[in-house]
C-alpha cells in the first residue's frame, strides 16, 4: 500500500481554471474523502491521481514516487465509478477477471484472486451471473470486486453509491468501510454528500471552486471550520447564518446587533476583525415555547414543524424576519404560529468576519 502526495497540483481545461495550487498528503492506509458541491473540481483532482488526465501544474507521487509521466496502468491504482462501467456481455466472474487476464496473468492466479474478493464482498453465488441479472448494489459490488483484484496500491471511488437507493447507500458505506479495515488500503473517496464524507473519513478534503478549503477529520471540521463555506457544508441540516453589527466589547464579551434592533450578549472573546455573520447550528439550538420570560436568546414565532419521528426540524421566523432552524425532540407538540424562543450555549456559536473568516471559535 501507499501513501498519495499532490504538491502544487493545477488543472486547465483550454484556459479554464478547474484546480489551483492544491497540496495534501493521502497517508499509507488512509481514508480519505473529497467532499464539495457540483463541478468544485473532485472527479478532476481524482483522475489526475489516477493518470486519466494531465496535470498542468504540480507533482503527484505515489509511494514516494514521481507518477507525472506514468501510464495509468502501471500506477497502482484502481478506480471505481459510479456508473459501475460493466461488460454486459460478460459474466460477474469474467468481468472481475477480464484485466488480469489482459495482463496475461496465469490462469490460476486469476482464479484464486476473483474467488478471494468474491469471498470479501459476498458476492460468491454470483459470479456464473450477467450484469443485468444483478441489482444495483449487486452491480456495484462487482465493480468493487474488479478494483479489488488488481490488487492495487491506491483505491480511488468516484461517487461509487450515488445510484444506490438510501438504505442500499448507508448498507454499502458500512461495507466500504469494513473493506477499508480487511485490506489495509489507502483509499480516496468523492462524494458530493457531505453525510457520507462524515461517517467515512479518516480525514476530509473540503474543495470549493478547485481550491482546498479545509482538511481534517470530520469532527474537527464540524467543530471547527475554517470559514463560513466549510461551516455551512459540514453538518445537516445546515448551520444557521445571521448578519450581525459588533457594538464592541461591552466588558463581559460581544455584543451583536441583530437585524431586528434586539441585541445578543455573547460572552466570548475574538480578535482582530469585526464579526459579521453569527452561525448556530441547529442542534445547538434549544426552544422554548412559550418564550423564556426573563428575554435573552432569539426571538420569534414558529413557521413550519418537520417531523421526522426522532425529532423534529422547526423552522422558526425571528422577529428581525429571518428564518432559523432548530431540532427538537420529535414528539413534541409544537404549532405554528406560536411565539418562542431560542436558546444557544455561547460557546456554541461560530462568528465570521466580512471576508467568511471563522473568528470563535479560533480555528486549530
Ligand atoms: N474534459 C473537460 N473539459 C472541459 N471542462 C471540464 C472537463 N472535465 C471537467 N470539466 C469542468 O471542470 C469542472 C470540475 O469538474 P469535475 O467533474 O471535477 O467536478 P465534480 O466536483 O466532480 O462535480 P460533480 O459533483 O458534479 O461530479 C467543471 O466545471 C467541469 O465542467
Ligand atoms: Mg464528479
Amino acid at each position: 500500500m501507499a501513501e498519495v502526495a499532490l504538491e502544487g497540483v493545477g488543472k486547465r481545461f483550454d484556459r479554464t481554471p478547474v484546480l489551483e495550487d492544491v497540496t495534501l498528503t493521502i497517508r499509507d492506509r488512509e481514508f480519505v474523502v473529497f467532499v464539495g458541491p457540483s463541478g468544485c473540481g473532485k472527479s478532476t483532482l481524482l483522475r489526475l491521481i489516477a493518470g486519466l488526465e494531465d496535470l498542468t501544474t504540480g507533482e503527484v507521487r505515489i509511494g514516494g514516487e514521481l507518477v507525472n509521466d506514468v501510464e495509468p496502468a502501471d500506477r497502482g491504482v484502481a478506480m471505481v465509478f459510479q456508473s459501475y462501467a460493466l461488460y454486459p456481455h460478460l459474466s460477474v466472474y469474467d468481468n472481475m477477471a477480464l484485466g488480469l487476464k489482459m495482463a496475461g496473468r496465469p490462469k490460476a492466479e486469476i482464479e484464486a484472486r476473483v474467488r478471494r474478493a468474491a469471498r470479501i464482498l459476498r458476492i460468491e453465488e454470483l459470479l456464473g451471473r450477467r450484469p443485468r441479472q444483478l441489482s444495483g448494489g449487486q452491480r456495484q459490488r462487482v465493480a468493487i470486486g474488479r478494483a479489488i483484484v488488481k490488487e492495487p496500491r491506491v483505491f480511488l471511488f468516484d461517487e461509487p453509491l450515488s445510484n444506490l437507493d438510501a438504505e442500499l447507500r448507508v448498507q454499502m458505506r458500512v461495507e466500504i468501510h469494513r473493506l477499508h479495515r480487511e485490506l489495509g488500503a489507502t483509499m480516496v473517496y468523492v462524494t458530493h454528500d457531505q453525510e457520507e464524507a462524515m461517517t467515512m473519513a479518516d480525514r476530509i478534503v473540503v474543495l470549493r471552486d478547485g481550491r482546498v478549503q479545509q482538511i481534517g477529520p470530520p469532527l474537527e471540521l464540524y467543530r471547527r471550520p475554517a470559514n463560513r463555506f466549510v461551516a455551512g457544508f459540514i453538518g445537516s441540516p445546515k448551520m444557521n447564518f445571521l448578519e450581525v453589527e459588533a457594538r464592541g466589547d461591552g466588558g463581559a464579551g460581544l455584543e451583536l446587533g441583530l437585524p431586528g434592533g434586539s441585541v445578543l450578549a455573547l460572552p466570548v472573546a475574538t480578535s482582530g476583525p469585526a464579526p459579521r455573520t453569527l452561525g448556530i447550528r441547529p442542534e445547538h439550538l434549544e426552544l422554548r415555547v412559550p418564550p423564556a420570560e426573563e428575554g435573552g436568546g432569539l426571538r420569534g414565532e414558529i413557521f413550519v414543524v418537520e417531523r421526522l419521528g426522532a425529532e423534529s426540524q422547526v423552522h422558526v421566523r425571528l422577529d428581525g424576519g429571518e428564518r432559523v432552524v432548530a431540532i427538537t425532540a420529535g414528539e413534541r407538540e409544537l404549532v405554528a404560529g406560536t411565539p418562542c424562543s431560542l436558546h444557544f450555549p455561547p460557546e456554541r456559536a461560530y462568528l465570521f468576519d466580512a471576508e467568511e473568516r471563522t473568528l470563535f471559535p479560533s480555528p486549530g
